[in-house]
């Protein structure tokens, strides 16, 4: 009996503001009324894949606290397996975000409990990391324990990465994503001086570096695919949407192909398919909210 996605990531309280523009340092704006959506990477990505009928567990830490009980309501609501779900030792991660009218979006992270969630407790969810097809992380938690469920994932476990906020990432860790999945910010993070001109340039070299395949994800323009045992290299186009806030696009794109590719997609496939849940996400506001059924995906 085993999970289709197992996410071990962050769980955030979003505390999100509209604003015309951002302030300048120094200065103050007026924004809209505050809002708190439940959010963090790895909750994003459970509650998407979990709306689109995967079968999905999260492992994470929040807060004995308000946050917290927001995040475990939204989650088991969606459907999503929260007994990995620990509770305590610091408050509910926080991400304070700003969104401008063309629905871009600033978010600043404290990680609270995320930052608590260690190695030991993925070694003591050895039973849930062994059921997954697939396992997501994203680097809202410690590197370590990124590291430890790469290390704890079973032998046919495979593993999807997005490495975001971007960090220094292991060799053993970039030799384990199947695929690596960055955004323009993160590509020129991991190759730095090497970036080279634009997508078509990264993905290649992001493969160089290890991982088995790399996506590219590239906001309205879709997604490019590049993979190491086909030599392929694919662009994905996106379905043309209004887009009212980009928050939590990025968790849906990439729960989407990972729920795909474990229920035997190819990549191509898995990635074509996530590019129209990206853009179905960005059409409403907030980030779980705005994630689609399979109905809407198809509707678009
Ligand atoms: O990717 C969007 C998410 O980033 C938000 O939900 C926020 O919590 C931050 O983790
Ligand atoms: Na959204």
């Amino acid at each position: 009996d085993r999970y289709d996605l197992l996410v071990v990531g962050s769980a955030n309280a979003d505390l999100v503001i509209g604003v015309e523009r951002r302030p300048a340092p120094g200065e103050t704006v007026l924004g809209s009324d505050l809002a708190v959506h439940p959010g963090g990477k790895g909750a994003n990505q459970s509650l998407a894949a979990a709306r689109l009928g995967a079968r999905t567990a999260l492992l994470a830490r929040v807060g004995d606290d308000d946050h917290g009980r927001l995040l475990l309501d939204s989650q088991r609501a969606a459907g999503v397996d929260t007994d990995g779900v620990l509770v305590g030792g610091a408050p509910t991660g926080v991400a304070l975000i700003t969104v401008d009218p063309s629905g871009d979006n600033s978010i600043v992270v404290s990680p609270g409990a995320n930052g608590r969630l260690t190695p030991g407790d993925v070694r003591a969810a050895a039973p849930l990391l062994a059921a997954a097809r697939v396992i997501s992380v994203q680097l809202e938690i410690p590197l370590d324990t990124v590291a430890e469920t790469v290390r704890g994932r079973g032998p046919d476990t495979r593993l999807v990465l997005n490495p975001s906020p971007p960090a220094p990432l292991p060799g053993e860790v970039l030799a384990a994503c199947d695929p690596l999945v960055v955004n323009e910010h993160e590509a020129r993070y991991i190759l730095g001086e090497d970036a080279g001109e634009g997508p078509h340039d990264w993905a290649p070299a992001l493969l160089a570096l290890g991982p088995r395949s790399v996506v590219v994800t590239l906001g309205a323009a879709g997604a490019l695919v590049a993979d190491s045992r086909t030599g392929s290299l694919d662009h994905l186009v996106s379905p043309k949407v209004e887009a009212v806030d980009t928050t939590g696009a990025g968790d849906a794109f990439t729960a989407a192909l990972a729920w795909r590719l474990g229920r035997g997609d190819d990549l191509r496939e898995a990635a074509a398919f996530a590019v129209r849940v990206g853009a179905a996400a960005v059409t409403a506001r907030g980030a779980q909210e705005s994630f689609p059924t399979l109905e809407e995906v198809d509707a678009l």
